[in-house]
């Protein structure tokens, strides 16, 4: 009979078979708490950081600079590729209910698409003011301010080189499952007032929740609303548009805009319009009776200023659900209206037709500096701008 050596005890074992440890349990009962601290010692820990991992891939240069795409791995095979040029996220990996890969976010396949004329910002982080600025204007203790309109009248996603266009310098977070980004803003860049840092960290977690935790900080009072503009179909690749999609938002009220997108400054009900997501919706019920599609900003219902549950989306064929949690008071659903067909390097060649995807930008509502009865949007030297958001992915 072979001897195991336990703590300086030595037990008789008999060799093999279901048999022989019955009757080791029976002889020595305490065996069994022993054998049952070993097992939870050894059970995988629910954040197995071990099974992260973040690779790095040169995808090209501009002027000097060179872009890398980062792309982090979590322990059940979930990838988020975000470039440093733009914090652009390119690549969101999840799997479909019978388990395949697929990628849930419109992107390119070189940096030339990223770089096109009018590219509507894929995947991007918008700053330093996301959304509407009506006629780029709006006045700060008493100094107006013009910035450039580069939409219509307006200023829209921070100007002609919103944050979205810059390179942002990168650092890998210990744990191999974040990435933190920092830019750091001039006063005066794009006509905003303020030496504005903005650091973006982005993180994956093992239970394929994607987390973005936005911070700034500033030396002169400045307007600032940071987000981030991914397009999602989560069909990945099969259904040419997100009619199919099924919505909710929670929001009882949202703020209608004029003829160029600008909120009007009234906050309405949704009930008994098509801006109702407050039972999940097929996107496509209403759609066709929203003139322009859905690019609207809804307010959400919120019970605490923390991160709270305010939106989902399911794509019943594939069975993928994601689920949007923010600390943001407002959330611009945009259903993709712009998208034509035209844009060139896309993932595999894709034309991008009308409504092929939707974004939701968690954020502050547009044009909040014009509209004094809306959330602040001011940041103040000596505080700090804060927002989480967080795309969670599974699949029912
Ligand atoms: C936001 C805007 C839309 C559009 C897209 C980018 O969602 O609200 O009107 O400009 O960005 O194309």
């Amino acid at each position: 009979m072979k001897k195991l050596n336990l703590f300086n005890h030595t037990l008789p074992v008999t060799p093999l078979g279901n048999g022989g440890k019955i009757t080791i349990m029976k002889k020595f009962p305490y065996l069994l708490l022993i054998a049952a601290v070993f097992a939870c010692k050894n059970k995988p820990s629910a954040d197995a950081t071990a099974t992260f991992s973040i690779q790095e891939t040169a995808i090209g240069k501009i002027d000097t600079s060179a872009v890398t795409e980062y792309t982090i791995s979590n322990p059940s095979g979930m990838k988020v590729s975000i470039l440093n040029y733009g914090g652009t996220v390119t690549k969101i990996i999840t799997k479909d209910k019978a388990g395949n890969d697929g990628d849930v976010v419109l992107g390119y396949d070189s940096l030339a698409g990223n770089l096109q004329k009018g590219n509507p910002y894929f995947g991007v982080l918008v700053g330093r003011y996301a959304n509407r600025i009506a006629k780029g204007k709006f006045t700060l203790d008493g100094k107006t301010y013009q910035l450039a309109t580069n939409n219509g009248p307006n200023a829209l996603h921070g100007g002609l080189k919103g944050f979205d266009k810059v390179i942002w310098t990168v650092e890998k977070l210990a744990g191999d499952s974040s990435l933190q980004l920092t830019y750091k803003s001039k006063d005066g860049e794009e006509g905003y007032p303020g030496n504005v840092t903005a650091t973006v960290v982005y993180s994956l977690s093992s239970a394929n929740e994607l987390k973005i935790d936005y911070k700034a900080t500033t030396d002169k009072s400045t307007p600032v609303n940071l987000t981030n503009h991914c397009y999602f179909n989560l069909s990945a690749g099969t259904d040419s548009t997100i009619s199919g999609h099924e919505l909710f938002i929670q929001a009882d009220k949202y703020t209608p805009v004029d003829t160029t997108l600008i909120p009007t400054g009234k906050i309405e009900t949704v009930k008994g319009t098509p801006f109702d997501f407050t039972t999940p919706k097929l996107i496509g019920k209403d759609l066709g009776s929203v003139k322009g599609g859905y690019d609207h900003n809804w307010v959400l219902n919120r019970t605490s200023t923390g991160l709270e549950k305010i939106s989902t989306v399911y794509h019943a064929a594939s069975g993928r659900f994601m689920e949007v949690f923010t600390t943001e008071p407002g959330i611009q659903f945009y259903s993709g209206n712009f998208l034509d067909g035209t844009l060139t390097n896309t993932k595999g060649g894709k034309k991008y037709i009308q409504h092929a995807a939707l974004c939701l930008e968690t954020q502050h509502f547009p044009d909040s500096p014009n509209e004094p009865s809306f959330p602040n949007t001011i940041l103040k030297p000596g505080e700090t701008y804060t927002h989480t958001t967080v795309y969670k992915f599974s699949v029912k």
